[in-house]
């Protein structure tokens, strides 16, 4: 039986430096997000929260870099607030302010239906370009909509500012842990409003923001609903599963090493060392709701590795008893977000908040299921079971 040997503490105190990429096994199957840090397997869903903990750990000491979860007070002031001329929505800046002596500020742009007479679901999403037909369509649905830019909480070019290493210096967070706890100080500040529903907060984002989005949803249980969009290496993607054409851990930290922890560069040219994918991350979401929409053009963005990591994940929902819970979408096209994307994600959103039916196909795969890739299965309850072994023929429900 194979244990990693070592466990992390918890995310909110220092985990202790992991053993380097050389010290841990060869893994070539996506990690049985199932066992445990001493090598046994779960054997009921109680024991979710825990292992969803270590998980956590695990993967913010080798990938992200540590995100605290105290963010001090944060302040909000309305800089402006004005109805829309052609909308039935009021549009408010606001200046959000975070840090025991205040050291950094960034801004939210909220886009609220009217009239403000009751708490609307709402998203969080990054700021691209104030498209107003999405803001339409959104207010249409009756979603309240806040979108930062990320530039301001870290800046995306090497050896730019980044506030989360300024607030916590002591930590190793890249650009993508600073940009996912920005979702989380929107999160904080929109709990804050009488016109939003504290249950129903969604977060989106594209490409790299969908891997900061993909990390906020996994680490912050007030999150109902995390939708990356076409967020690919180090977001919903694979990194065992990379077929040509598609980015790999080697390209990403070639291009974009502060983007993660330093030690992901440990695992290039191994990553079957990695003891977790990001399967592992998806499952941490589980059981709030995660849906990934994704491209069949965007190859750069892996969408196959996407369906591996959302067949590996759904095991977790389902054995949750929450397999709804997890969705995955794809169109036709290429890296962008665009209008289907949003409306895939409303009417999931509506489905998860309402009970809303959709005629949307939220579980159709495109690709072949890759049965190897996936060796284990899911616990069954009071059976302590030991981890099977790559020619498992465990079928994936389709
Ligand atoms: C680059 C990078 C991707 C990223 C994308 C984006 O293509 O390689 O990982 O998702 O930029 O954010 O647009």
């Amino acid at each position: 039986m194979f244990s990693y040997g070592f466990s992390f503490g918890s995310a909110r105190t220092h985990s202790p430096v992991p053993p380097p990429a050389a010290e841990l096994p060869t893994i070539r199957e996506l990690p049985d997000p199932f066992q445990q840090s001493d090598g046994s397997r779960l054997t009921t869903t109680e024991q979710w929260n825990h292992q969803r903990a270590q998980l956590q750990a695990l993967i913010l000491g080798y990938q992200y870099g540590q995100i605290p979860a105290e963010r001090g007070p944060v302040t909000a002031v309305e800089s402006s607030s004005a109805a829309h001329p052609q909308l039935p929505a009021r549009i408010s800046q606001v200046r959000l302010t975070c840090g025991p002596a205040g050291q950094f500020s960034f801004s939210l742009l909220v886009v609220a239906p009217k009239p403000a007479a009751r708490r609307f679901p709402a998203i969080v999403s990054y700021s691209y370009g104030h498209d107003t037909s999405i803001w339409a369509r959104v207010v249409d649905r009756g979603y309240l909509l806040a979108e930062f830019d990320r530039n301001e909480i870290a800046e995306d070019r090497p050896g730019g500012k980044n506030a989360l290493r300024s607030y916590y210096p002591q930590g190793d967070g890249g650009r993508l842990a600073a940009w996912a706890w920005g979702f989380q100080i929107a999160v904080d500040y929109l709990l804050t409003r009488p016109d939003v529903a504290p249950e129903r907060i969604a977060i989106t984002g594209h490409s790299r923001c969908g891997k900061a989005a993909l990390l906020a949803g996994a680490i912050d249980q007030r999150i109902s609903l995390t939708c990356p969009n076409g967020s690919g290496c180090g977001g919903a993607g694979c990194y065992r599963f990379t077929p040509p054409g598609t980015e790999d851990l080697a390209a990403i930290l070639g291009a974009r090493p502060d983007w993660f922890a330093p030690h992901l560069a440990e695992f290039i040219g191994c990553v079957a060392r990695l003891p977790f994918d990001q399967h592992t991350l998806k499952a941490l979401v589980a059981p709030r709701a995660l849906l990934s929409t994704e491209a069949l053009g965007d190859l750069w963005a892996n969408p196959e590795g996407t369906q591996q990591t959302y067949l590996a994940a759904r095991k977790v929902f389902q054995w949750l008893g929450v397999g709804d819970r997890i969705g995955i979408h794809y169109r036709q096209g290429g890296h962008d977000h665009n209008l289907e994307d949003w409306l895939a994600l409303l009417d999931y959103a509506d489905y998860i908040f309402f009970s809303k039916p959709t005629r949307r196909h939220f579980h159709h795969l495109p690709f072949p299921a890759n049965h190897d890739l996936i060796p284990w299965s899911a616990p069954h309850e009071g059976v302590v079971s030991t981890p099977k072994r790559a020619k498992h023929t465990s079928k994936v429900q389709l």
